[in-house]
Formats: C-alpha cells, sequence, structure tokens
C-alpha cells in the first residue's frame, strides 16, 4: 500500500500573552492511501489541531510532514491552496458555511476555485450527494435558516464534492440524529470503498471509531 501520509511532530505550541500550551510532543503517524483512521481522546488533548497540521491549515509546529511523498515544507502557496481544495476535504467541527450564500451555492463553492475539470465521478455528482444525505430540501435556505444538523450535512457535502484523496472529519456526527449519523457514516465508507478515499475521523463516537482500520488513542505527555 502507498504510504501518503507520514507526519512526525516534534512539538506544537500555542503561545498567548502569558499562556503557553505544548501539545503533540513527539507525535508520529503514518497512514497509507484508502486507510481508515479514528483519532480518539479527551476534550483539550489536540485533535482538532492535529487534523488542521495534517490538512495544512496549520504549519506552525516543529517536525516534518510528507504528504503525497512530497515534503510540505516545500509547497509553494499556490500549490498548498490548490491540495487544500482537490485532495483535502475537511470536515469542520464548526460549520465554517457562508451566511450569504444558500446551501446549494455552499456546497458548489469547492468548484469555482478548482482548476481541473476531471474530478467528476459518477458517485460523486452533487446529485449523488444531496440525494445520499438527504438534504434536497434546504439547497435553497441559507445556512441561518438551517438547523444545526442540516449545516453539518452541507459541510460535509461541500468536503466530499471534489471527491478528494483524503478526507479529515472532526466529529462529523456530533450534531446528527440517528438517521443522519448513518447516512454520513454509510457514505464516508462508501467513497473509501469505491474511491479508496483515505479517511480520518475525530470523534468521541466509540462505536464509529471502531468502524475504522485503527484508533488512534491522543494522550497529554506533558
Ligand atoms: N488558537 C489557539 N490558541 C491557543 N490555544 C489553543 C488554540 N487552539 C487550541 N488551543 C488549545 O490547545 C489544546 C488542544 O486544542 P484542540 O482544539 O486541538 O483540542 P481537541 O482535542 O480537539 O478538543 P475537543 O475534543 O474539545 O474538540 C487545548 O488546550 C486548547 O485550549
Ligand atoms: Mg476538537
Amino acid at each position: 500500500m502507498t504510504k501518503i501520509i507520514d507526519l512526525e511532530i516534534q512539538e506544537k505550541v500555542y503561545k498567548k500573552k502569558k499562556s503557553y500550551i505544548s501539545i503533540l510532543n513527539n507525535f508520529k503517524i503514518e497512514v497509507s492511501a484508502g486507510e481508515k483512521i479514528a483519532i480518539v481522546g479527551k476534550s483539550g488533548v489536540g485533535k482538532s489541531s492535529l487534523l488542521n497540521i495534517l490538512g495544512l491549515i496549520d504549519r506552525n509546529y516543529t517536525g516534518t510532514y510528507t504528504l503525497f511523498g512530497l515534503p510540505t515544507d516545500k509547497l509553494s502557496m499556490k500549490d498548498l491552496a490548490n491540495w487544500r481544495n482537490e485532495k483535502i476535504g475537511f470536515v469542520l467541527q464548526e460549520s465554517a458555511l457562508i451566511n450569504s450564500l444558500t446551501i446549494e451555492d455552499n456546497i458548489k463553492l469547492p468548484l469555482l476555485y478548482s482548476r481541473s475539470s476531471d474530478n467528476k465521478s459518477k458517485l460523486l455528482n452533487f446529485e449523488n450527494i444531496i440525494r445520499a444525505i438527504d438534504i434536497d430540501s434546504i439547497l435553497k435556505k441559507k445556512p441561518l435558516e438551517c438547523s444545526g444538523g442540516e449545516k453539518a450535512r452541507a459541510v460535509f457535502a461541500r468536503s466530499i464534492i471534489m471527491n478528494p484523496s483524503i478526507i479529515l472529519c472532526d466529529e462529523p456526527t456530533a450534531s446528527l440524529d440517528i438517521e443522519n449519523r448513518e447516512k454520513i457514516i454509510d457514505l464516508l465508507f462508501k467513497m473509501n470503498k469505491e474511491f479508496n478515499t483515505t479517511i480520518i475521523t475525530v470523534t468521541h463516537d466509540n462505536e464509529f471509531a471502531n468502524r475504522h482500520d485503527k484508533v488512534i488513542h491522543l494522550e497529554r505527555r506533558k
């Protein structure tokens, strides 16, 4: 199996005036294409911080990160932006939808920024996604008119519309009822099967975590 993620963090520090916090000390992770990894651990241990580093959102840490065989510190800003848009799907904990756009336009936003035209696939066109997670009825609404669970599903749809190689999920099922939780999990694992999509999920949901190939327990070392 091809190794696509090879990350070694010495330390991630958050510094503010008087506070100093050091997390993810000597943390290593290797992931092969198509692997499903769950990340669990107590609140504040650094799970979201880790996803930000994996997703190239945060590059302010000591360590080395090789992604798709390339050292990420060598990537240009342009490459970074493209990789974030086309190769990495990010399902954020707080849904960052744009309030002035409809749900449909929010979901289709990554397509606007895309350079490539070959990223369409049978399963992953817009209609298939919205059908799979049942959000047809909210497409014309704006985010502020939607419930938390509806927004969570819209965020999910937006993050997979480019058919990324890696999907990073930060508690994707936290605000969902059982039925919608199943729909998201099904679609996630279906993408994994069909496209060999690598899935990295942060979750407090044990049952969901145990359906991944590997569960990584994050702990505070200092
Ligand atoms: N931007 C920031 N500035 C300062 N400290 C931060 C920042 N972001 C996170 N932290 C701190 O870093 C630690 C790890 O935060 P992180 O959000 O990664 O935790 P988490 O494991 O995702 O927690 P949760 O399960 O509650 O989402 C926490 O102590 C948090 O307060
Ligand atoms: Mg978090």
